[in-house]
């Protein structure tokens, strides 16, 4: 990930302007060590810079709640601050490559394009963890008419089947660098084909980090057509159990299961386990019925949260837990005398989400892009607006 270090500078130097393509918006100071955040705007993208401060030098570099996937926006900012300030540059790993923004913008989507999607396809199907891509790539080269939407909580992967997708020419896939837990709540009922789980990671020791769960089979079956199916294949013999039980536990399904079946292409997984010679088992649920619309009738305003002095004493650092979902305000950054930038974590236990919220004595709100559209993130954002306003 792009960053510079640079000799300590006088910070008050960072004035809200543009310097080349880059719109600094305010700068913020931690309150609990000295570190210091960039607000930026930078083709249409707003994100946050971190100045994490040594003695001898300092690291400017990207925050990973707001980083955008497109990295060479990240670059961008880094260098036109560092270049139009005149930095004393210690290290850096930054060159630009001018052609790769260009791709990212065509095929890689946000969450928030999904708020009112509209697919350019017919027929959509949806691969989950797509690792190294080789599976979605085979699906969208033999099915030219289908569209597939990859999710892939890894960004140096979501990258390199960007670049993929270059090299190929291929206009059938789209990337989506994003938790598929909280991104399958953003796609509409009705539509998907088929949802590929292949090899998911097993996370015997931390349970809660799995994609399978009952919510996430609830939402499949919601997003998926009268029809459609969501596709498990994993070589753990815990997981597939793990799994089948959580799929039966649903009050009326169709269920399909196989033993080591080849599929026409091997995963990068798939062929490590071949290898080893262990059993792969797959699970297929059908969707058995028409699913309600999805209700995105949620605003995440902050109407009537004004900053006040008392602001940062009153509000609790302690984790706040409710029976579903929990908030907790997590560090406080000063922006000026009457505003400042909270790091909020806040969801459901086993898919949180971390944002920033602006707090000003005119507007407050989400720094970059708001919450997923989910019902539980919407009474986490209530709960955490009633816990601002005091
Ligand atoms: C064991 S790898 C399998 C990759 C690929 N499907 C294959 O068969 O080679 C699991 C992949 O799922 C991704 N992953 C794990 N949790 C995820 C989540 N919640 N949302 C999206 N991707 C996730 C991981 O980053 C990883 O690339």
């Amino acid at each position: 990930m792009p960053h510079i270090t640079v000799k300590p500078f006088n910070t008050s130097m960072l004035k809200k302007e543009l310097y080349r393509d880059t719109k600094l918006l305010f700068k913020a100071i931690d309150l609990s060590s000295s570190d210091e955040l960039i607000a930026v705007e930078v083709k249409s993208s707003k994100f946050l810079l971190h100045i994490k401060k040594g003695k001898e030098s300092w690291l400017l570099k990207y925050d990973k709640v707001t980083r955008p996937l497109n990295v060479n926006l990240i670059k961008r900012a880094i260098d036109d601050i560092s270049k139009e300030l005149n930095l004393d540059i210690l290290n850096s790993n930054i060159t630009i490559h001018h052609n790769r923004e260009k791709i990212a913008n065509r095929y890689e989507k946000s969450i928030e394009d999904f708020i009112n999607i509209k697919f350019p396809f017919k027929e959509v199907s949806i691969e989950v963890g797509f690792g190294s891509g080789k599976h979605i790539l085979y699906q969208a080269l033999n099915n030219p008419n289908e569209l597939f939407i990859g999710i892939e909580i890894h960004t140096p992967s979501a990258k390199q089947l960007l670049r993929q997708i270059e090299l190929k020419g291929i206009d059938n896939i789209w990337v989506i660098n994003y938790d598929a837990r909280l991104l399958l709540e953003m796609i509409p009922s009705n539509n998907i084909h088929k949802i590929f789980v292949h090899f998911p990671v097993p996370w015997d020791k931390k349970p809660h980090r799995r994609v399978i769960s009952s919510s996430f089979l609830d939402e499949s079956m919601r997003v998926l057509k009268k029809g459609g199916r969501l596709e498990l294949r994993t070589d753990s013999n815990n997981y597939f159990w793990y799994s089948l039980n959580t799929f039966l536990d649903r009050n009326i399904t169709a269920i399909e299961i196989q033993k080591n079946i080849s599929l026409e292409i091997t995963s990068k997984y798939e062929a490590r386990w071949l290898k080893q010679e262990k059993d792969i088992y797959d699970i297929s649920v059908t969707s058995l019925e028409k699913s309600k619309d999805r209700d995105l009738n949620f605003n995440f305003n902050f109407n009537g949260v004004r900053y006040s002095n008392s602001i940062i004493e009153r509000v609790t650092k302690k984790p706040i837990l409710f029976s579903d979902f929990f908030i907790h305000f997590e560090r406080f950054y000063r922006i000026d005398k009457n505003s400042i930038l909270i790091k909020v974590a806040f969801g459901s236990f086993n898919r949180a989400e971390q944002k920033y919220i602006y707090i000003g004595s005119e507007d407050s709100y989400y720094f970059g892009l708001n919450p997923v559209k989910s019902p539980t993130n919407y009474k986490a954002h209530l709960k955490i607006k009633e816990y601002l306003n005091g």
